[in-house]
C-alpha cells in the first residue's frame, strides 16, 4: 500500500502530519463537510461532539432507543441524563413525529434537551430535515451519530450533512475502515478547531506545557490514516458491492413469508452495510433466535440487531418515550452476513440455510 509505505518512510507515525492531512481532506470530499478532524474512533468523535457543545452533569440529551451504546457512552460518562425515544418502523431511525411532540412537551416542562443526538443505522441516513425543523424550531442542537452511515445519502447529499457536528467510524467492521479510527465533522470551523485542541490534551500556546482545560488523546495515528485513506477511495465501490448483496438476498429470500427486509424510506439511499431481515414467526414458522441457531450451526455467523437501550440494565432508570417499535426490532431482528468480499457461492449457502429454516 503505497501511503503506508510513505508514512512509515516519512517518519510521521505520530497523530499529526500529511496523511491525518490527507485522511481529513478526503473524508470531507467523500462526506461534502468543509471540516474534518481524524479520531482515534468513532466514540471518541462523539465525546469531542459532546465536550464542545458543553454538554454538563445534569443535562439531558436525547437519542433514539435503537442505536449501539456508544451513541450516549461519553454523554452519560460526562454526567448527561439519556433519554430514548423510539424509532419510526418505514427507516428504523429516530422518529420525527414523536420528536417533535416531545420537544414541545419538554419545552412547556421548561426542560428541554441540551442536545439530540440523531442516528444513521446500519447504513441508513436518518431523516434529518424533519429532525432538524423540529430541533431549530426549540433552539437544541443536533449531533449526526454517522458512525454506521458512511456512503449513505439523505435527498442526495451525505448522511450527516446538516447536522451541527456529525460523527463517522472507520471501525474494523465498517464499510470502509482504517482498522480503527474515526471523524468528527462540522461546518463552523470555530466548533472543529476547539475539538481539535481538545482531542490533542488542549495545550495552551505556550513554549512549556500549558493547559486552561483538560483534553484528550483521540488523536488519529498516521498509520492508520494511511489505511484509511486508500479505502475512503473505495466506498462508492462499497455501496454499490453492497447493495449488491442486499439485493440477492431479496432476490433469494423476498418470497417467504413472515421474512421481511429493512425498509428504504424515498428521502434516502442507504448504503446497506448490513443487510438486516425481521422475521414474523406466525407466518416464518420459525422466530429470530431459531433462525439465528440454524445459521450458527450452518457455520454462519448473524447477528441479533441492536437490542434497544432502555432495555439495557445500565439504563433501566434512563426516561424515554415510547419504545414498542425498538422493541419489535430487537424481537424479530437479525443481521445477515454482508462483507463486501462475501463470494456468491458464501451467499447462496446462507440463502439456502434461511430457505430450509422457514417453516410456514
Ligand atoms: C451507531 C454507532 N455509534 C457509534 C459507534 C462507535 O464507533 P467506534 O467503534 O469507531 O468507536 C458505532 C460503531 O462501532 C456505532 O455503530
Amino acid at each position: 500500500m503505497p501511503a503506508l509505505r510513505e508514512v512509515l518512510e516519512s517518519g510521521w507515525v505520530a497523530p499529526a502530519g500529511p496523511a491525518i492531512a490527507a485522511f481529513e481532506a478526503a473524508v470531507g470530499a467523500a462526506t461534502g463537510f468543509p471540516h474534518v478532524l481524524a479520531t482515534a474512533s468513532g466514540t471518541a468523535a462523539l465525546h469531542l461532539a459532546y465536550r464542545v457543545l458543553d454538554i454538563a452533569p445534569g443535562d439531558e440529551v436525547w437519542a433514539p432507543g435503537f442505536t449501539f451504546v456508544a451513541t450516549v457512552a461519553p454523554a452519560v460518562q460526562m454526567g448527561a441524563v439519556p433519554r430514548f425515544l423510539d424509532v419510526a418502523p418505514e427507516s428504523w431511525t429516530l422518529d420525527p413525529d414523536l420528536l417533535r411532540r416531545e420537544l414541545r412537551a419538554a419545552a412547556q416542562r421548561g426542560r428541554l434537551p441540551r442536545a439530540v443526538v440523531a442516528v444513521d443505522i446500519y447504513g441508513q441516513a436518518t431523516e434529518l430535515d424533519a429532525i432538524l425543523a423540529a430541533c431549530d424550531r426549540w433552539g437544541v442542537p443536533v449531533v449526526s451519530d454517522s458512525a454506521e452511515g458512511l456512503g449513505a445519502t439523505l435527498r442526495g447529499r451525505h448522511a450527516g450533512r446538516g447536522a451541527r457536528l456529525a460523527a463517522f467510524s472507520f471501525n474494523g467492521n465498517k464499510i470502509v475502515t482504517a482498522g480503527g479510527g474515526g471523524a468528527l465533522a462540522a461546518d463552523d470551523p470555530v466548533l472543529l478547531a476547539r475539538a481539535r485542541h481538545l482531542a490533542a490534551h488542549a495545550k495552551d500556546p505556550a513554549p512549556h506545557y500549558q493547559h486552561s482545560v483538560t483534553g484528550h488523546a483521540y488523536g488519529m495515528s498516521s498509520v492508520l490514516a494511511a489505511v484509511g485513506l486508500a479505502q475512503v477511495a473505495a466506498l462508492q465501490e462499497r455501496v454499490v458491492a453492497r447493495r449488491a448483496i442486499f439485493a440477492r438476498y431479496v432476490a433469494g429470500l423476498a418470497d417467504l413469508p413472515g421474512l421481511a427486509f429493512m425498509p428504504e424510506p424515498d428521502w434516502g439511499r442507504a448504503s446497506r452495510w448490513l443487510t438486516a431481515v425481521l422475521v414474523d414467526p406466525a407466518r416464518f414458522g420459525t422466530d429470530r433466535e431459531a433462525l439465528r441457531q440454524a445459521l450458527d450451526a450452518a457455520g454462519i455467523e448473524s447477528r441479533p440487531v441492536w437490542k434497544p437501550l432502555p432495555q439495557q440494565p445500565v439504563f433501566a432508570d434512563a426516561p424515554s418515550a415510547g419504545g414498542a417499535v425498538a422493541a419489535g426490532l430487537y424481537v424479530g431482528g437479525l443481521c445477515l452476513p454482508s462483507g463486501t468480499g462475501m463470494t456468491m457461492d458464501e451467499q447462496d449457502r446462507v440463502i439456502t440455510v434461511i430457505r430450509a429454516a422457514c417453516r410456514a
